[in-house]
């Protein structure tokens, strides 16, 4: 039988963070150059949280911060026996429609060159490479792959 994906907003961000974090631990979380607290902290009113469940289960998450016509899309996860479910392109489907609601022109995020899986899953959902950020990250001094997507 079909699964069932839920995606939907979670405003309470206390309950977002606890959610994210179950998630990373159960996965191979790649590092940012952000911690997860400094989305409770500081300018927080920008970020938004997407989660996903399947059959009542958490599934995935997106963070993205919002300021005038952009979105940072932050991190999206996916837990790993969930991948291929199409669970993370219904995410950007709900991204997608708070951008247009919003007035969002662009959207914009950061992936390690390495990443093939990731850079695969956003060209297919619309994502073209814009810029390159040399030795960008923390830990391992990768470069980073500027992504964008144009809304219409
Ligand atoms: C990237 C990620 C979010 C994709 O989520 P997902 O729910 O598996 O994605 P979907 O099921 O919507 O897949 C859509 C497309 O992504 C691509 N994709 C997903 N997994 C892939 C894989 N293992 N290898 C190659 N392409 C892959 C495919 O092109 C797929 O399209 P197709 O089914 O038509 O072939 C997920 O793999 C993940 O959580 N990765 C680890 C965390 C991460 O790297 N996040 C990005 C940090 S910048």
């Amino acid at each position: 039988m079909e699964k069932k994906i839920d995606v939907f907003f979670e405003q309470d961000k206390a309950i977002a963070i606890s959610v994210i974090s179950i998630l990373q631990k159960g996965n191979e979380c790649l590092a940012t150059n952000y911690t997860l607290d400094s989305y409770l902290n500081g300018d927080n009113n920008f970020v938004k949280f997407i989660i996903a469940k399947i059959d009542e289960k958490y599934a995935g998450y997106i963070i993205f911060k919002n300021v005038d016509e952009t979105i940072d899309l932050e991190y999206i996860l996916v837990d790993e026996k969930y991948r291929n479910m199409l669970v993370g392109s219904k995410m950007i489907e709900k991204m997608l429609e708070y951008a247009v609601q919003n007035n969002v022109k662009n959207i914009m995020l950061e992936v390690r060159r390495s990443n093939k899986k990731a850079i695969c899953f956003y060209e297919k959902n619309g994502f073209q490479m814009v810029n390159i950020r040399k030795n960008y990250y923390n830990d391992t001094h990768e470069d980073a792959l500027i992504y964008n997507l144009q809304v219409k």
